[in-house]
């Protein structure tokens, strides 16, 4: 079945209360939902009321109190005919549930004996009959029972209004969420869990409880999570003028959860890797990500609660803005000029392939068979994207102005996108229609740019294009705001006397048309062009500039992003020629220019280290397959990217040491920015002094003198990825082992690490941790860390020439999509690129696609991103 945008209607029936009451087991679950039903005004009576379900088990049905037989009811559906014509009335559904069997951790499942439930998009319906969609907003009453042991802790949303005990040692607690919400909304937790308790005081001086709920004996590990939570509440307040609105905010940390964490309204369940958090077990990577998720989830209250989709299509009303909204909490708390190039790498890593392969969507698609698989990001992070243009092309002060009205005017409704983009209409005065293409069309565009200087006049021919994409062949004219910068040859900014030919304000290029010659007027000198500074347009770039003209920007350009760009763009160009050598037979050459770039970048104290860190490291073997764009051979790939990081490493061997010995941090951990810069910094540098002969000393030093996990990492991943099988590589892996085998977060960082080692080997490493104690196939973050990483993360392992690694997956893919259809749908996208591959590799992929859609009973999740994936 496809869902259309254009399709969307109003339901007949609306469901303004919601009481919920849980006999909480593990096999046996009760739920009874009564619901008090309305009929929309002008609907005819005789019209059937038709609610959602998936794989219920009914056990009973009332109408006004009495039972109602005048139903069909199948596990996907209760049809109810009837039905009293007064326009409101209750319903009293009752069914039966088995959480513990629930593995596709979607509805109420049990995680490490923990109850926990997973709504958003559709798992209300495998709770309960339900109108289980955003645009039904209701008011929630929750009881839950259950046995005091099992369960002492019994939470939903809201604030919590009663408790007491049941016979037979049971006990209940009764929760009520004054503010309508959508089904997907809904949580429920019971278990026995430890706390860390807080409390947080509003800007309107409501006291909020604040409690991270944890295994018991880990409170200690929520401990920054809740200094980020406090920090997003305040930030949400200061930026955006949003106040929290419950008298308590919980958090739950669960070990089972199919993506990162879940904004119920007043108690967000997170996966646990992005709550539990030291020195001795997370890398700084991962304090970053918890920050952010913890804000995102946070700043979900206003933008998905407060204001949600009308229907699923508008997902990325509430996510690219989230995303949006975390992004710039991110770069408060840290450094904006780092954050917008990891953001910017993270998104030309997942987006940009997905707009170039056959999982090509707008960012508000207008066609799915599966919801689910749109939790992508191109809805994400390329909606993130959009937003910040909107705040590009409107300046801060109006954006502001426009999201004070979008809550002023949207709060309490499910909306649109549309609803979204007339705010920022109606305070700025623009026509925003050109610019809504951003949310409608596929596709990454183009720009080409040919630049030319004579007699003080700078000429801009810019040229837009926007390829074909799945379903898309025909593309609108889009507009793209292009920030930009002229330097001159002391590095200074150039002004100009006046521009024609475009619009230009700001500092921005507002590109709008196919073709166009922009001419700046007064121009001093013959300027360097800094173009896309902060990244502020998804789009690629073909300019004409020399390779000098490159070396001076990474040198000089004042836009943080831009320097790195430019040396970026250096390093791509130089790993595609290697490339070719390497492809042709012929021996790879580099320019000294590059080695001597990175040596003075790496050694320059006026930047930051964070920055120094990202600059110096090479674009990834799948960055750099994404920008050769076709016919590719990893193996090649994998050989070029050495030779670089050998020429780099060779030129620069005393200073990189000198430096690496400097940066030793001798005080106490602290996971602040600009420690971790720091310590990202040494840590690549250890990933070029480890070419040497020695490097196995040196990295085996690291490892073993690493006094927190970023160092640890760095020390053994080196080991196992520049010496793979090593006597001592082999140590490292031993002894992290032996001391991590009771931590799975930290297990799942050994498997990352040896299914990310590059070549043949991978597969069987891959094969042979599956049988690993620490493995299992149940368990989301387990499996991304092993299969995903060797899929997503090993271009030379996953793609090896026979296939053999690719029949190996579509196996093990077919094996988890019978548990959990989200976890192998996701992995599946690991094949998204396959038409980029050389001919050999090719067909072995597609044919590892066809045996996963021959599969007898494959899932809708899967069947859907193997069929789109071929097509
Ligand atoms: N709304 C959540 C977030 O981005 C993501 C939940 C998605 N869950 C899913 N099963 N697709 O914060
Ligand atoms: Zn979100």
């Amino acid at each position: 079945q496809v869902f259309r945008l254009e399709d969307y209607r109003p339901s007949d029936y609306l469901i303004p209360r919601t009481h919920l009451t849980f006999r909480l087991d593990p096999i046996r679950t009760i739920v009874i939902a009564d619901l008090t039903i309305e009929r929309r005004a002008g609907v005819d009576p005789s019209a059937p009321l038709i609610l959602d379900g998936d794989d219920l088990n009914l056990k009973r049905i009332e109408l006004d109190g009495i039972e109602h037989t005048a139903h069909e009811a199948t596990p996907e559906r209760l049809v109810l005919k009837d039905l009293p014509e007064t326009a409101q009335f209750q319903l009293t559904i009752e069914t039966e549930l088995e959480p513990d069997r629930n593995k596709a951790l979607m509805g109420l499942y049990r995680s490490n004996g923990v109850y926990c439930t997973q709504c958003e998009p559709e798992g209300f319906r495998r709770i309960s009959y339900f109108l289980d969609r955003p645009d039904i907003l209701s008011v929630y009453h929750v009881r839950i029972e259950a046995p005091r042991a099992e369960a002492p802790l019994l939470l939903s949303n809201g604030n919590p209004v009663d408790s007491g005990e049941l016979d037979n040692s049971r006990h209940f607690a009764e929760w009520h969420d004054p503010h309508p919400k959508p089904s997907y909304l809904f949580a429920l937790v019971a278990g026995d869990l430890g706390c860390l308790r807080d409390s947080f005081t509003t800007m309107g001086g409501r006291k909020v409880d604040l409690g991270i709920y944890v295994e018991h004996g880990k409170e200690r590990l929520a401990a920054y999570a809740m200094d980020a939570l406090k920090r997003s509440m305040r930030w949400d307040e200061e930026v955006f003028g949003r106040e929290y609105d419950l008298d308590v905010f919980n958090i739950v940390a669960v070990s089972d959860f199919n993506m990162g964490a879940m904004e119920n309204k007043g108690l967000n369940i997170f996966n646990d890797k992005y709550v539990l958090a030291d020195e001795a077990t997370a890398t700084d990577t991962d304090f970053a990500n918890i920050e952010a998720i913890i804000a995102h989830e946070y700043f979900h209250n206003w933008t998905g609660n407060r204001i949600t989709c009308r229907d699923w299509f508008q997902l990325c009303l509430k996510e690219g803005l989230t995303v949006f909204r975390d992004h710039e909490f991110s770069a408060d708390q840290r450094s904006r000029g780092v954050k917008r190039i990891a953001e910017v790498r993270a998104l030309k890593a997942l987006q940009f392939p997905e707009d170039q392969g056959p999982l090509a969507h707008p960012v508000r698609p207008r066609r799915y068979r599966e919801i689910n698989n749109f939790y992508t990001a191109t809805v994400y992070e390329k909606g993130s994207e959009v937003v910040r243009m909107l705040a590009t092309i409107l300046g801060r002060e109006t954006f502001r102005a426009g999201m004070d009205l979008y809550f002023e005017r949207h709060d309490g409704e499910a909306c649109t996108i549309e609803d979204f983009l007339k705010v920022f209409e109606d305070v700025s005065g623009r026509d925003l229609s050109q610019f809504g293409l951003w949310y409608n069309q596929s596709g990454t565009p183009n720009l080409t740019i040919k630049p030319s200087y004579e007699a003080g006049t700078l000429t801009l021919e810019i040229e837009q294009s926007v390829p074909p994409t799945p379903s898309e062949s025909r593309k609108r004219l889009m507009h793209i705001p292009l920030a930009f910068g002229l330097i001159g040859s002391d590095g200074r900014e150039l002004q100009w006397s006046s521009a024609e030919g475009g619009t230009v304000d700001g500092g921005v290029i507002h590109v709008r048309k196919r073709s166009q010659k922009l001419r700046f007027h007064g121009v001093a000198e013959r300027p360097v062009l800094s173009l896309n500074r902060g990244f502020s347009a998804p789009v690629t770039l073909a300019v004409e500039q020399r390779p000098e003209d490159l070396i001076f920007l990474a040198r000089h350009d004042s836009d943080p992003f831009g320097r790195w760009q430019a040396f970026n763009t250096l390093l791509t160009e130089a790993l595609i020629a290697a490339y070719r050598c390497v492809l042709g037979g012929k021996a790879t050459v580099f320019e000294d220019s590059i080695a001597r770039l990175a040596g003075s970048i790496a050694a320059d104290d006026d930047l930051e280290p964070a920055y120094r860190a990202l600059a110096i490291t090479l674009p990834s073997e799948a960055d750099i397959a994404r920008d050769i764009g076709k016919d590719i051979d990893p193996d090649a790939v994998l050989v070029a990217r050495k030779a670089l990081v050998g020429f780099i490493a060779g030129a620069n061997r005393d200073s990189f040491h000198a430096l690496y010995q400097h940066l030793h941090d001798t005080g106490p951990f602290s996971p602040d920015a600009a420690a971790a810069g720091r310590r990202a910094l040494r840590n690549v540098l250890l990933g070029y002094l480890a070419r040497s002969n020695d490097g196995t000393d040196i990295a085996t030093s690291h490892f073993t003198h690493a006094t927190n996990m970023t160092d640890l990492i760095a020390g053994m991943g080196t080991l196992a990825h520049e010496h793979p099988g090593s006597p001592q590589a082999r140590a490292a892996l031993a002894d992290f082992e032996r001391r991590h085998a009771d931590m799975p977060l930290a297990m799942d960082k050994w498997f990352q690490i040896q299914a990310t080692v590059p070549g043949e080997h991978a597969l069987e490493t891959v094969r042979t941790l599956m049988r690993h104690p620490s493995f299992s196939i149940d368990n989301p973050n387990r499996v991304r860390s092993l299969m995903g990483s060797f899929s997503a993360g090993n271009q030379s392992g996953f793609h090896r020439a026979d296939g053999a690694a690719y029949l190996f997956f579509a196996e093990a893919l077919m094996d988890i999509d019978k548990r959990n259809p989200q976890l192998s749908a996701r992995l599946a996208t690991a094949f998204r690129s396959w038409r980029s591959l050389e001919p050999i590799r090719q067909e072995k992929a597609r044919q590892a696609l066809v045996s996963m859609v021959k599969m007898p009973g494959i899932s809708v999740d899967l069947g859907d991103i193997a069929e789109r994936s071929l097509a």
